[in-house]
């Protein structure tokens, strides 16, 4: 299955990815250094109420080097072409890996704006699809888009290979990671991939409440909980809160961002975007992909009176009689204060995913 997603790409990349490949295994074979069996910070292990990752491990297994490589480099600027943007400056920690409300649109080199809101990152191994049009289909790939975007970072990833060969320290680290002399672009993003898959999101107060873990919800919460599954869960369902379809929930009537119709270049998928997943969702405003709504408030109102008409609405939202989803205000607080819960505060301080290069 892997290799059949490889198809299409240059051939350079495929046979470099068999090269990696034979590697690995050669590598797997020979590691077994005590510290890192016994370095159970860095093994990914499936939370207990989530389904199962898919992210190829078998071809990138992530160790401590290739982890913390992939950490350096998602902080490292050098990856833009004046220097000056990093991963981070779009996706920030704090705010669930997503970017602040200052910025509704990402902002990369040359202050160049973005067209879309940058999404939190986490649980990205559970995910077979990426970007809120599904564009890119395996997580491997996903930096290079970042890489190569001339409203972000604007730089060829040939280049940013080149340069980091020639760092004084890159050479080194991968050399510890994958053992390799040249640092070539199958490395780097494996090792970006091995930082990416561990930023498992599962330790907020509603996981813990479903694992049974001694967590108890107030009534209110409660209620709200069933509110979201009622009104809500239909889309945003299962404990990544989100079914990973695309869909139109009526946030305008006509798009000049087509969303998935980019992708598909079918006019049935013009403004539908992928449905986003809500853990941690009270820290990453604004919301939608083209960050309509500054609040929760906003976005509740939006689905209980705001829903817009188009061709490609979706069913779920509208009846023979009315658009949208009814509630009254107090049930669209009872569920704001649902999904409060679903913020995961070890995850947005975990010092694994802090910036250790500075
Ligand atoms: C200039 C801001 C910016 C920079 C820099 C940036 N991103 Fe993003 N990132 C975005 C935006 C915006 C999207 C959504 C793109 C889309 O939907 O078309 C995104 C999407 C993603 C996604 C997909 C998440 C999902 O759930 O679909 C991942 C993963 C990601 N970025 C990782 C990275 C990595 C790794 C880097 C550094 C190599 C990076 N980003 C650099 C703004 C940025
Ligand atoms: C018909 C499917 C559907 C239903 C039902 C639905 N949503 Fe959504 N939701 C979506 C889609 C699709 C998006 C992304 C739209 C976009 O970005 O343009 C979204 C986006 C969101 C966002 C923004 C998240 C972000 O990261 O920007 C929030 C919050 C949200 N929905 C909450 C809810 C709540 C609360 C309910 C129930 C009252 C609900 N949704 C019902 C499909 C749905």
């Amino acid at each position: 299955m892997y290799i059949s997603r490889l198809a299409g790409l240059v051939s350079q990349w495929a046979s470099s990815m068999l090269l990696a490949a034979g590697f690995l295994i050669l590598f797997a074979c020979q590691s077994g250094d005590a510290e890192d069996v016994l370095d159970t910070r860095y093994r990914f292990e499936k939370p207990a109420n989530f389904p199962e990752p898919t992210y190829t491990f078998e071809n990138n297994p992530v160790t401590p080097q290739g982890f913390q490589l992939g950490r350096r480099l998602f902080f490292d600027p050098i990856l833009s072409r004046d220097g000056s943007v990093a991963c981070s400056n779009c996706h920030q920690q704090g705010l669930a890996f997503a970017d602040g409300p200052q910025h509704p649109f990402s902002v990369g080199v040359d202050n160049r704006f973005g067209i879309r809101n940058a999404p939190p990152l986490a649980n990205l191994a559970f995910k077979q699809e990426f970007f809120w049009d599904g564009g890119v289909t395996h997580l491997d790939f996903v930096p290079t888009n970042a890489i190569e975007n001339e409203l972000e970072m604007d730089e060829s990833l040939a280049n940013v290979v080149d340069k980091l060969n020639q760092h004084v320290e890159y050479p080194t680290l991968f050399k510890q990671a994958f053992g390799v002399d040249t640092i070539t672009s199958p490395y780097l993003l494996h090792a970006f991939s091995q930082f990416m898959v561990m930023m498992v999101s599962a330790n907020s107060r509603y996981d813990k409440y479903v694992r049974n873990e001694g967590e108890t919800l107030t009534e209110g919460e409660l209620k709200g909980m069933q509110l979201f599954e009622a009104k809500c869960g239909a889309c945003h369902s299962g404990e990544l809160f989100s079914d990973f379809s695309f869909r139109n929930n009526g946030i305008s009537t006509t798009f000049s961002d087509e969303g998935r119709a980019r992708v598909t270049e079918h006019p049935l998928d013009v403004g539908k975007f992928r449905v986003p997943s809500l853990r941690n969702v009270a820290r990453t405003a604004p919301y939608m992909h083209n960050a309509r709504f500054k609040t929760l408030e906003k976005v509740l109102e939006h689905y209980a009176s705001g829903v817009q008409e188009s061709p490609t609405l979706d069913p779920l939202l509208k009846d023979e009689t009315q658009l949208g989803i009814p509630m009254t205000d107090e049930e669209q607080t009872l569920i704001i204060t649902f999904l409060e819960t679903l913020t995961d505060y070890e995850f947005v301080a975990d010092e694994r995913f802090r910036n250790t290069s500075q």
